[in-house]
């Protein structure tokens, strides 16, 4: 019995997953799958890695956990110091939580308490911008620009105010690079300048946008430019980082590409690489202690948060990372992969745009090159894309609604960042095979 009839997860017939080893996962029957994705971009150094594997036994023969307000721990500081140094010396503390929707979450309530802290509690509102998604809390689902998954919650929903998406590939008034970034950091100055900026609390973004866009950079300038205008208005910065970071795009940052440091971030997924839940939300050291000397303490946590065996976890895989220079592979090699993925898709006249950051890398379908006019929704090409890999035996992760909110079809291909070459071409060539088979199907 191969085939899992979940429906407590709603998710109809699904193969049993019973081991995984390094790029790949097997299933029940046997079936091999190569994660050129990580699920949701979250398994960043592959599956059943031994040397994490034992770490978190180990902590788990010590003791599972260490309850917050009554211990500290040694993973705990360890991790805490590393992230610290990774993110930079404008960053000084951190909040830990089980997932990037509960980290986005304290992101926004750090914003709103260092108002609060300063005496400006007028500050209450957030900047968002459209085709974005920043989790699945009512606060994050809040400032998500993504119309499919707000709908059914729609009237509880805090109210954000909405800008632009930075997205080169569909971009505003047809304009380009630094025009662009510039007209799109006005529209949000425009934004802050009407709402009042003594009611605005923070903008939150995704440097590169995930499951709301396919693995979409902003072009060019456009962090500076917005980091710019949020300093002009005092008006802090959240980067949702939860896709794209943790080393994602090549740094372990990923606004390092930019040159931008914002005020807060938020990190998931790959930080313990899905095996054990956790993320963070990293804030300056000036909000921290702004905080800490007002209030005390930084109103956000759970009971679980800074689990020690998460953190054992988080703290094996980050080094692993760091000792084998996996971030200057992803950055190197995430390079030569676009290419590949472009030269290898070229000849599909379906393929309008290859694009991405690090082992990051959107693949957007249209039915007309020129006019990058989408397909039509109800052929669902991403998901029906999507399904044909993973028969053949490829992970990748579809997105669907960008243009409009309900056409536009992508692809995200985001591999371990220790895959060897040999995966990496046979994820060119399985995803090249299922693309001619789902074009041939209709
Ligand atoms: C950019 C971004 N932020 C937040 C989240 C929410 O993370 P989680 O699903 O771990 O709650 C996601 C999930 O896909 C995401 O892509």
């Amino acid at each position: 019995m191969t085939k899992n009839r979940s429906a407590g997860w709603g998710m109809g017939a699904l193969p049993r997953i019973v081991r995984g080893e390094g790029s790949y996962l097997f299933d029940a029957a046997g079936r091999r799958y190569l994660d050129g994705s990580g699920g949701p971009a979250a398994f960043s150094i592959g599956h059943g890695n031994r040397e994490v594997n034992a770490a978190i036994a180990a902590q788990l023969a010590r003791v599972a956990c260490g309850y917050r307000y009554l211990f500290t721990s040694e993973p705990l500081e360890e991790l805490t110091s590393l992230l610290l140094s990774l993110c930079g010396p404008a960053f000084g503390h951190i909040v830990y939580s089980g997932s990037g929707s509960e980290a986005v979450e304290s992101a926004l309530k750090v914003a709103l308490q260092y108002w609060d802290a300063r005496g400006l509690s007028t500050k209450k509102h957030f900047i968002a911008r459209e085709r974005s998604y920043h989790g699945n809390t009512l606060g994050a689902l809040s400032v998500s620009g993504f119309l499919e998954r707000r709908r059914p919650f729609e009237g509880s929903l805090l109210d954000v105010a909405f800008v632009s998406a930075a997205n080169a590939y569909r971009p505003l008034r047809g304009l380009e690079g630094p025009a662009l970034a510039q007209v799109l950091a006005d529209e949000l100055e425009g934004k802050i300048e009407a709402l009042g900026a003594e009611r605005v609390a923070a903008f939150i973004y995704e440097p590169v946008v995930g499951a709301a866009g396919g693995a979409v950079p902003a072009p060019a300038g456009y962090a500076r430019a917005v980091e710019a205008v949020c300093a002009r208005h005092g008006v802090l910065v959240i980067a949702d980082e939860v896709m794209c970071g943790s080393g994602r795009c090549g740094t372990w940052r990923a606004l390092e590409h930019d040159g931008v440091v914002p005020d807060i971030l938020a990190v998931g997924k790959g930080l313990a690489g899905g095996y054990i839940p956790l993320a963070a939300t990293i804030m300056s050291r000036t909000l921290g202690d702004t905080i800490l000397a007002a209030h005390g303490a930084i109103l956000s946590g759970h009971t679980y948060s800074g689990h020690t065996t998460a953190c054992v976890a988080a703290l094996a895989v980050q080094r692993i990372v760091q000792r084998e220079g996996l971030l200057s592979r992803v950055h190197a090699r995430g390079a030569a992969l676009l290419k590949e993925l472009r030269r290898a898709l070229e000849p599909f006249a379906e393929v309008g745009d290859v694009r991405g950051r690090g082992y990051f890398i959107g693949i957007e379908f249209v039915r007309d090159r020129s006019s990058r006019a989408p397909l039509p929704p109800e052929r669902a090409f991403s998901q029906a894309l999507a399904k044909r890999a993973f028969e053949d035996g490829l992970i990748i992760y579809p997105c669907a609604g960008h243009v409009g909110g309900t056409a536009g079809d992508t692809v995200i291909v985001a591999p371990p960042y220790n895959a060897s070459d040999a995966e990496l071409a046979e994820l060119v060539q399985k995803l090249t095979h299922a693309l001619e088979r789902t074009l041939a199907a209709g």
